[in-house]
């Protein structure tokens, strides 16, 4: 095949390819096939053909848009994060979860129509993610998403697993494009889970072997799973353990993160015990940081990657292997310095209101609204421009600061 590219003349060579990736794409894609000719030359015919797959192609127009300051995109977001669903079969809602200051008759699914507004772009992302405020595999439409996605884009998403049933596993796995899942599991013992989690522990232990098992018996390495501690008062002294049940489980990373600043409730939990939001978030410095440690040394042991979202450390010290933990597991290194999500970022809420990141309020600091406009619509809009043009000014945008203040803002 090689040999026969190389016999054409290179303007031949930029007619051959344009014809093919046509033929392949179809019309709707003459913006990858204008991007894909300054590509031509036969050291790079290799690079070119691994290009024929649209979210590859999607990147590259991206990085083209961005690096020439276009506000008005051919390009879609890399990523998308759905909400498909503000629904959860946890009844009550686990102790730390924002559902315990809603009503169930407040929740529920995204309507029908974001999902066939989004459908076309689908083929375009490099990652769907299916959460938000809610558990997907509860939604109704779940084993109906997963076929809507074909490689080499990718579905990641976290979830209870207290739902995921033989006819779930076989779903994801048939699927072959679930590659990441993150379970929320906040405790290694059965007590401090029915304290933070309810009911379920044994169900959610269980579930989550299964799929491991599911995986070796295929001999996949997807989805890759990751289980995560919300570490609070009630669990941070299990930390090593927990790293030691994630292993068990078949996990291969475990991510820790602190609550949530800001909600503050008191809520009654099996045992007669009381979670109380805003004790919750206060440890012993000194035993925290301990048991990070450990877990962290416990999890190099026995291989498991471990990482921490946000400020790892409760005391400041100039202990050295503190700052060697940090440096290895803190997530926020390991971001890009520069934010270009209004290029590669879209959040859908589950009223179908489109913005550029988690942290942008959803229906003031929306870019538009699925139910609607169609998504090429919104993501070329007036609003959609405009917070690029924001960025592209000062490397964030209003929205980014004025209320819910974006954690790696640190960095701009
Ligand atoms: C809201 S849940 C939705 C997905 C799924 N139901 C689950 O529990 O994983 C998404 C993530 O948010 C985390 N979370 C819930 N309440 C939180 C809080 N107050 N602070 C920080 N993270 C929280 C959960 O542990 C979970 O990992
Ligand atoms: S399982 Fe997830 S969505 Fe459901 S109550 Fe718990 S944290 Fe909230």
């Amino acid at each position: 095949m090689l040999i026969h590219w190389m016999a054409f003349s290179r303007q031949e060579l930029k007619q051959a390819l344009k014809r093919r990736l046509r033929r392949r794409l179809g019309r709707r894609l003459e913006p990858y096939v204008s991007t894909a000719e300054t590509l031509v030359g036969p050291q790079r015919l290799r690079e070119y053909r691994r290009w024929a797959d649209l979210p590859t192609l999607n990147r590259e127009l991206l990085r083209e848009e961005y690096d020439n300051k276009i506000v008005k995109v051919r390009s879609y977001p890399l990523e998308i994060t759905l909400a498909t669903t503000i629904r959860c079969n946890k009844q009550p809602a686990c102790a730390i979860c924002e559902r315990n200051l809603r009503g169930t008759d407040l929740e529920w699914d995204a309507p029908s129509i974001v999902l066939e507004r989004l459908k076309p772009v689908f083929p375009h992302l490099d990652i769907l993610y299916l959460h938000c405020s809610g558990e997907p595999l509860f939604y109704k439409r779940f084993e109906e998403l997963l076929t809507m996605v074909k490689p080499p884009t990718k579905i990641r998403f976290n979830s209870n697993a207290v739902l995921l049933t033989k006819a779930k596993i076989k779903a994801i796995m048939d699927s072959e494009v679930v590659d990441v899942v993150n379970f929320s599991v906040d405790a290694a013992t059965e007590e401090t889970y029915q304290f933070i989690r309810g009911p379920g522990f044994d169900k959610m232990v269980g579930n989550i072997k299964a799929l491991s098992a599911e995986k070796e018996r295929r001999g996949s390495s997807i989805p890759f799973i990751v289980v995560n501690m919300c570490v609070t008062k009630a669990n941070y002294r299990e930390l090593p353990q927990f790293v030691e049940l994630a292993k068990e489980m078949g996990a291969g990373a475990v991510d820790l993160f602190h609550m949530n600043k800001g909600p503050d409730w008191k809520l009654d939990r099996p045992g007669g015990r009381v979670f109380d939001y805003r004790d919750q978030e206060r440890m012993d410095p000194d035993e925290h940081d301990a048991m990070i440690v450990r877990a962290f040394d416990r999890a190099r042991e026995i291989g498991v990657d471990m990482n921490f979202v946000g400020s790892v450390f409760f005391s400041e010290d100039n202990n050295p292997k503190k700052a060697q933990v940090g440096d290895e597991i803190r997530e926020l290194d390991r971001w890009e310095s520069l934010c270009v999500a209004p290029w590669s970022r879209a959040v859908v809420g589950v009223d179908g209101n489109v913005r550029i990141c988690y942290f942008h309020k959803e229906w003031d600091e929306s870019v538009g609204n699925l139910i609607f406009q169609s998504f090429d619509e919104i993501w070329n809009g007036d609003k959609a421009q405009a917070v690029r043009r924001e960025f592209l000014e000062r490397g964030f945008s209003d929205h980014c600061v004025k209320e819910n203040h974006c954690m790696f803002l640190g960095r701009v």
